[in-house]
């Protein structure tokens, strides 16, 4: 599985349930990258998309404790587990903060939206920079949306010797 995911410089994803930085910019690669893919996500998550309902031309799995949860065009899972099961290589775990850590053991690539600046946050990715588990593999130049300046950078899993 592979992650996608837009944080601030202190690795922030998130407050009140909402994005710190929306960008259009991001927005459209997001969609572009997980077109045609599963995409998993927690049920906060979903709760936070526009109409409360899975994200058109995508297998939106919704992982949730709830076994009477339904919502317009989502699967649910209710395990981690029952998630990797469903999935493959190619698809992506789209967050938020509980679901990307569980997962992260089985994700092997993180599309990083690096938002150069910091915003208060109440929801967090685990800092990749920091884990000898992970590299950079690519890293985009500087861009700028509304006065706010950001880059993509692909992390990548350091293979096993
Ligand atoms: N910056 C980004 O790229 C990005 C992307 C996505 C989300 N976000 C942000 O992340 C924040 C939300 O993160 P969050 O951690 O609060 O919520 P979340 O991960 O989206 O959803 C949490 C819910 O997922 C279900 N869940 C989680 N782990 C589970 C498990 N092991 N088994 C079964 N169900 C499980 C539970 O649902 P039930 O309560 O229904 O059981 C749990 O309450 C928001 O601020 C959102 O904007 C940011």
């Amino acid at each position: 599985m592979q992650a996608i995911v837009n944080v601030t410089e202190n690795w922030g994803i998130g407050r009140y349930n909402k994005l710190l930085f929306p960008l259009r910019a991001d927005l459209k690669r997001f969609k572009e990258l997980t077109m045609g893919h599963a995409v998993v996500m927690g049920r906060k998550t979903l709760e936070s998309l526009p109409g409360k309902k899975g994200l058109p031309g995508r297998r939106n799995l919704v992982l949730t404790r709830d076994e009477s949860f339904n919502a317009p065009n989502v699967e649910t899972v209710h395990t981690p587990l029952q998630a990797v099961f469903a999935t493959g290589a190619e698809d992506f775990c789209i967050g938020g903060e509980s679901v990307y850590r569980v997962l992260l053991p089985v994700i092997d690539r993180v599309y990083v939206t690096r938002v150069l600046a910091t915003a208060e946050a109440d929801a967090w990715f685990p800092n990749l920079d920091e884990d000898p588990q992970w590299r950079i593999e690519r890293e985009s130049e500087i861009m700028e949306e509304n006065g706010v300046r950001f880059q993509y950078v692909d992390y990548v899993r350091v293979e096993k010797e």
